[in-house]
């Protein structure tokens, strides 16, 4: 009899970034960092796994379609050996189960959104994968405990087992069991929170996030200061969002972004992921929160240049405007909530930006989404 089960996961963009292993092996974080889960509805990963005694013996995956080896010491070998193992205890306890966890395993996973959308795709699939497998093993395991697992297949992928406001926490044990994923706020706390996607650029990135990282950890002596600032910060936004104050949170984000660009700058030989078009994004946010006479709008860039912007729902009609009025999309604005771009405020003076030296760029395209739930799961005998 074949066993099966779907799950699907979102991506999740931190505000407070993760940078830096103190445990390459167990991916153990140097710092704890906070991210919003974005809504799956529109940007998902979704997986199904299998497992059947007649299969054919070793696992098999297939990434949109393409088939990858499963390196049983790999990353995503150690996840499903993991949850494997949390399966076989179960079956220990309760000897009417079948032994799913001696079973070959047929997994398969696509993105709903390209890898042109230039998304690391990485945190959402890991998490459907492990939210799967999860599923098809009836695991009594909680979210928390599985971020446990979903860590060790890409350290941001743990934060994606939860919806809403997410923090992962950096553990002080040596054995990582207490670097995990944990709610901040749920997706009903803080409906309004809504992002923009700016793809600026959906070439793969130069230098990957792991071995930037590291690059980082090994070379940098500015990193050293962000790790004595940023605890201070996880207290500071994670009030913010609890009080919805979106000034503090807009506030933090933006300055952590900057804080994680220059550690990679601060690495030898440096890292730039940031290229002219996120720096005139960066300048036309700052104006439209110059103009509007507070922090409207936040952005922020992981390990690339494209820009996920952060704004309430009532202020996304003007930062849609300012990013048009600069950067005019090749392609219409993917917005699933229609909402039309508004004129800017008053003041808002795009001589300012262009002082500042920034001439018009290209964004490709314009995903418009909000804050979400975590994973869904539906399975099947
Ligand atoms: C800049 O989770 O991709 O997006 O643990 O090596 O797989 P590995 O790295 P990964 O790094 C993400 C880095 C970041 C910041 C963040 O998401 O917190």
């Amino acid at each position: 009899m074949v066993y099966a089960a779907t799950a699907t996961a979102p991506v999740n963009i931190a505000c407070i970034k993760y940078w830096g292993k103190r445990d390459t092996k167990l991916i153990l974080p140097t710092n704890s960092s906070l991210s919003v889960t974005l809504d799956q509805d529109h940007l998902r990963s979704t997986t199904t796994s299998r497992a059947d005694e007649s299969f054919e013996k070793g696992d098999r995956l297939w990434l949109n379609g393409k088939e990858e080896v499963v390196k049983p010491d790999g990353r995503l070998g150690v996840c499903i050996t993991e949850l494997r193992n949390w399966r076989s205890i179960e079956e220990e306890k309760d000897s009417s189960l079948p032994k799913l966890s001696q079973w070959p395993l047929r997994i398969a996973s696509y993105n709903n959104f390209p890898t042109a959308a230039g998304l690391a795709s990485s945190a959402s699939g890991l998490a459907a994968l492990v939210a799967s497998l999860a599923r098809l093993y009836q695991l009594p395991q909680t979210p928390s405990q599985l971020s446990l697992i979903a860590r060790q297949g890409s350290g941001s992928a743990c934060r994606s087992l939860f919806g809403g406001f997410v923090a992962w926490r950096e553990g002080v044990k040596s054995d990582g069991s207490d670097s995990l994923a944990e709610e901040v706020a749920p997706q009903s706390h803080w409906p309004d929170m809504h992002a923009v996607i700016c793809v600026v650029s959906d070439a793969k990135k130069g230098t990957s996030s792991t071995s930037g990282m590291q690059r980082t950890v090994e070379t940098s002596t500015l990193l050293q200061e962000r790790l004595r600032i940023v605890p201070g910060r996880m207290e500071a936004i994670s009030t913010a969002i609890k009080e919805k104050n979106f000034e503090e949170f807009a506030s933090i984000t933006m300055k952590d972004s900057n804080s994680f660009h220059s550690v990679c700058l601060d690495t030898s030989p440096p890292i730039f992921y940031l290229n002219d078009v996120s720096k005139s994004i960066i300048a036309v946010i700052e104006e439209l929160n110059r103009s509007s006479g507070k922090i409207i709008a936040a952005y922020t860039f992981d390990a690339g240049p494209n820009a996920v912007i952060y704004a309430l729902k009532e202020n996304i009609p003007k930062v849609l405007g300012a990013i048009n009025r600069f950067f005019p999309t090749s392609e219409e604005p993917r917005d699933p909530f229609g909402i039309a771009a508004q004129d800017l405020p008053e003041g808002f003076d795009l001589k300012v930006v262009r002082e500042g030296g920034w001439e018009k760029g290209a964004v490709k395209t314009l995903i418009h989404t909000r804050v979400g739930d975590g994973p869904r799961t539906l399975s099947k005998e």
